[in-house]
This record gives structure tokens, C-alpha cells and sequence, in this order.
């Protein structure tokens, strides 16, 4: 067991790289199920997730090496287990990514149903009435999902909500498939776009990439390619809120500011000077407290649901009064309770978070829930007084790349410790 003990009230002051995106590298992995021959996917980041899928594979019979540090060499040529097992897909419901791409190239999947998670019932409803409508028989027994299908067939697919692994599974899925399909109410999140130039690079018909219209002529073969896999936009976000809370001034290399402008808009309006380049992004906070901002999440282009808690920390310590607006996820919160622990002025009614912005949070003990509540965890410790642990930091790096790494090469005093059984 390990936690994190962070001594707060240092700005950030300093430069790092961005990492690969977890949310692009994980479908593209998948993905490489659907190739012929080998892929070598770049710029892989080191998470947890990302070791989960490539294992994931592997116990399939996909031969995946790393090679170097952030390369994955992989070649999915022989499958002799098309299935997600129950133990893999609990930790990490992105196996669920799995389901499209197995049963498109070998006519059969078992996927385990990715149970809820913290923050909501996460139901996969679209991705089955999608594989569906392309002619996939589909049973649920035991907690599995078991597809199969001769050869999926073309087909026109509206998806009630816009979702993004539903997109990404349908969209691989459909690659493959016997004629046409168009998919509509596509998401058209950068990591969706990236996956979708991957697939494209491998011989995929797909005319609409980054729209909400996604058109695709089934081929009948896709070879592996080489892909680079883009930067972290949450990754990022989340260290530029951290930056703006603390009153640093950062500078984030390898990273594309396109991709974010939704969080780069409302860190202005927090009163932060945002600098950028083709593939850097610079903040400036001049020392100064960050005035609030209020936030409604809602699929790409809008606010990322993503980058909710982050921003929830930092208008915990704004000179005002702020709500913040959930609107994908039902119970997207739980980092609130840990917050009003360390001080925090805020109220949950409903989807919203009421903030009266305070002057200083103190330091706690505190407990990560999931994975971005834990990352506006280290922001509040950042910035509170005094010292704050974050307990059950598994879930930080599950998305985040060694960030005590990163926030001490910006300053900040963070180290990881290893906790004795029984303590
Ligand atoms: C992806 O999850 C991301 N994960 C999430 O990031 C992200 O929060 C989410 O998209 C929204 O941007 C990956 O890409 C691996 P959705 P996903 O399907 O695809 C409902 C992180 O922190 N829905 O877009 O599972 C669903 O309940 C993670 O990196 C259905 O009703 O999310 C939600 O309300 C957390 N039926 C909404 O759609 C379905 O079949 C959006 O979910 C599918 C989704």
C-alpha cells in the first residue's frame, strides 16, 4: 500500500512533457486486434490501464512487446481466447473496447459486462444495440457478454447518447463489416479522432473523422502500421489547473492546445496569462488568486468531464462564488466530501456544486475515490497549508504518468511512501 504526502503552498514554477493519452491509447491498443501483421503504437504512456490492456491481449495470444520505454510492438495475428475475463475487466472497464474488434476480425467475443464504477452505472447498452443493427448475436449469461456474428454487416446506427467508447467500439467494429455503415451522434474527443486516423492508417474506409457522422466501407483486410499516439489533454488540464491554483507559472511541452481550448478558456476567465505553440502551452498565474468560473460539462467540444474535479479545486480557493454542473456522470462528486475535509465552502445539489470560493484549504488526510477526484486531491494539497496524504493512490496511477515525478520537476514537495500492513 502506498499514499502520497504533499507539503503545500509552493507555486509551480518550472516545464515538463506531456505524456501519451491514456483515453486514445487504450482503443488504439484495441484496436491493433483488428490489423493484419504488426502495429507499433509510440508515445504509449506508463499507467496502470495501459499495462491492464496490453496483458489483456496477451492472455488472448496476441504477441505484444515494449519496446524502448514508450513503444508498443504488437501483432494480433493468432487469437485462440476472444475473451475478456470478469478479473481484468473490474479493474479497467476500457476492456470493454475489446468487444468491437474481436468480433469483427474473429466472428466470436466474450466479454465480461463492465460492472458501475465510482462514479455511475456506466451501462454499455449502445455498444450492444450497435453490434446488434450490424447482425452480431448477442446474449448476457453469467456476467458475460457473448457476441458472435458471421460477418457483421453494414448498417445505419443513431447512438441515443454521445459516447465515447461506444463510438470508438462500433466505429472499429464497423471496419471490417460486409458494406456501409454510417454511425451518427458520433463523440469527436480527440482520443476518438486519434483512433480513427490509426484505423485509417491501417487500410480503414472512414469519410466524417472528427464529426459527429461517421461513414465507413468494410474492408476485407487491415494491415498494422506505425501510429504516434497524441498528447494527454487531461493530463495537461490537470497540471495547468494545478499551476493556476498554486499562482506558478509553467511551461507544458508536447502538447497540442487545440485540444483543450474549452479548459484553456476557462483558466483565462480564472484570470490566468495562457501562452501557446503549435505543441506547447505556457500559464502564468502572476502569484494571483484565481477568480471563479463556472463550468457544465458536456461531450467534446464542450467542457470535459474529465477536468470537473480539477476545476472544482481550484474554484474551492477562488475570491468568489461558483456552481459547477455535471452533467455525464451521476455521481461525479466524491471528491467534494474529501475537499469540505480540507476546508472547502461547497454544497452538492442535485448535478451541481455550489462553491463559495475560501482564501485557504488546510492540509488532511484524505482518500482518492477514482481517478480524476484523486488528481483534485494533489491540487488541494498543493495549495492547502500545512501537509496533506492521499490514501489509495492506485487510482492516480491508473491515469497519471509518475505525477510526484512531474509536480517535484515543477517544485513542489511530493513524495510517494510505502505503508507497512497494519499500519
Ligand atoms: C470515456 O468513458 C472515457 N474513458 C472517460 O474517461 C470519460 O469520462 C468519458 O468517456 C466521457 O468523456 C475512456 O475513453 C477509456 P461515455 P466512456 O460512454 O466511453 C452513457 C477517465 O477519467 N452511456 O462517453 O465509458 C454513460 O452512462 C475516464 O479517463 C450509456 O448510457 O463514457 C454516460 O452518462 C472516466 N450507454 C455518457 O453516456 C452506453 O452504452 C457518456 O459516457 C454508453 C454510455
Amino acid at each position: 500500500m502506498q499514499k502520497i504526502v504533499i507539503k503545500g503552498g509552493i507555486p509551480l514554477n518550472g516545464t515538463i512533457n506531456a505524456s501519451g493519452a491514456k483515453n486514445a491509447v487504450l482503443p488504439i491498443i484495441a484496436a491493433s486486434i483488428v490489423g493484419s501483421g504488426h502495429s507499433l503504437i509510440k508515445n504509449v504512456p506508463h499507467l496502470d490501464d495501459v499495462t491492464t490492456m496490453n496483458e489483456l491481449l496477451i492472455q488472448m495470444g496476441v504477441q505484444l512487446n515494449i519496446v524502448d520505454t514508450t513503444n508498443v510492438e504488437i501483432c494480433a495475428d493468432y487469437i485462440d481466447n476472444p475473451r475478456a475475463p470478469y478479473e481484468t475487466v473490474k479493474t479497467m472497464r476500457a476492456s470493454i473496447l475489446a468487444l468491437g474488434p474481436l468480433l469483427t476480425k474473429y466472428g466470436k467475443a466474450e466479454v465480461s459486462l463492465p460492472g458501475g464504477c465510482a462514479i455511475g452505472a456506466r451501462p454499455v447498452d449502445i455498444h450492444l444495440k450497435g453490434l446488434e443493427a450490424m447482425g452480431a448475436k448477442i446474449k448476457v449469461e453469467n456476467g458475460y457478454i457473448i457476441a458472435q456474428a458471421k460477418r457483421l454487416k453494414g448498417c445505419q446506427f443513431y447512438m441515443d447518447k454521445v459516447t465515447v467508447t461506444g463510438t470508438e467500439n462500433l466505429l472499429i467494429a464497423a471496419t471490417l463489416a460486409d458494406g456501409e455503415t454510417i454511425l451518427e451522434n458520433c463523440a469527436t474527443e480527440p482520443e476518438v479522432v486519434d483512433v480513427t486516423k490509426y484505423l485509417i492508417n491501417m487500410g480503414a474506409k472512414i469519410e466524417g473523422i472528427g464529426t459527429s457522422i461517421l461513414k465507413i466501407q468494410g474492408v476485407d483486410k487491415l494491415t498494422g502500421c506505425e501510429h504516434n499516439v497524441i498528447p494527454d489533454r487531461i493530463e495537461v488540464g490537470t497540471f495547468l489547473v494545478a499551476a493556476a491554483a498554486t499562482g506558478g507559472k509553467i511551461t507544458i511541452n508536447k502538447a497540442n492546445p487545440e485540444d483543450l481550448e474549452s479548459v484553456l478558456i476557462k483558466l483565462r476567465e480564472a484570470g490566468a496569462e495562457i501562452s501557446t505553440t503549435e505543441d506547447s502551452i505556457s500559464l502564468n498565474m502572476h502569484g494571483k488568486r484565481p477568480k471563479p468560473v463556472n463550468i457544465n460539462t458536456a461531450p467534446h467540444p464542450a467542457f470535459p468531464t474529465d477536468m470537473q474535479a480539477q476545476l472544482c479545486t481550484l474554484n474551492a480557493i477562488a475570491s468568489g462564488y461558483s456552481i459547477v454542473t455535471e452533467n455525464l456522470f451521476e455521481n461525479r462528486f466524491m471528491h467534494i466530501n474529501e475537499l469540505v475535509r480540507m476546508g472547502a465552502e461547497i454544497t452538492v445539489a442535485g448535478n451541481q456544486a455550489i462553491i463559495q470560493g475560501i482564501k485557504q484549504l488546510n492540509g488532511a488526510p484524505t482518500t482518492a475515490t477514482d481517478l480524476r477526484a484523486s488528481a483534485s486531491l494533489v491540487i488541494a494539497g498543493l495549495v492547502a497549508k500545512g501537509e496533506t496524504e492521499i490514501f489509495d493512490i492506485h487510482y492516480i496511477d491508473r491515469g497519471y504518468e509518475v505525477i510526484e515525478e512531474k509536480l517535484n520537476q515543477l517544485g513542489a514537495k511530493i513524495q510517494r511512501v510505502t505503508i507497512e500492513p497494519g499500519h
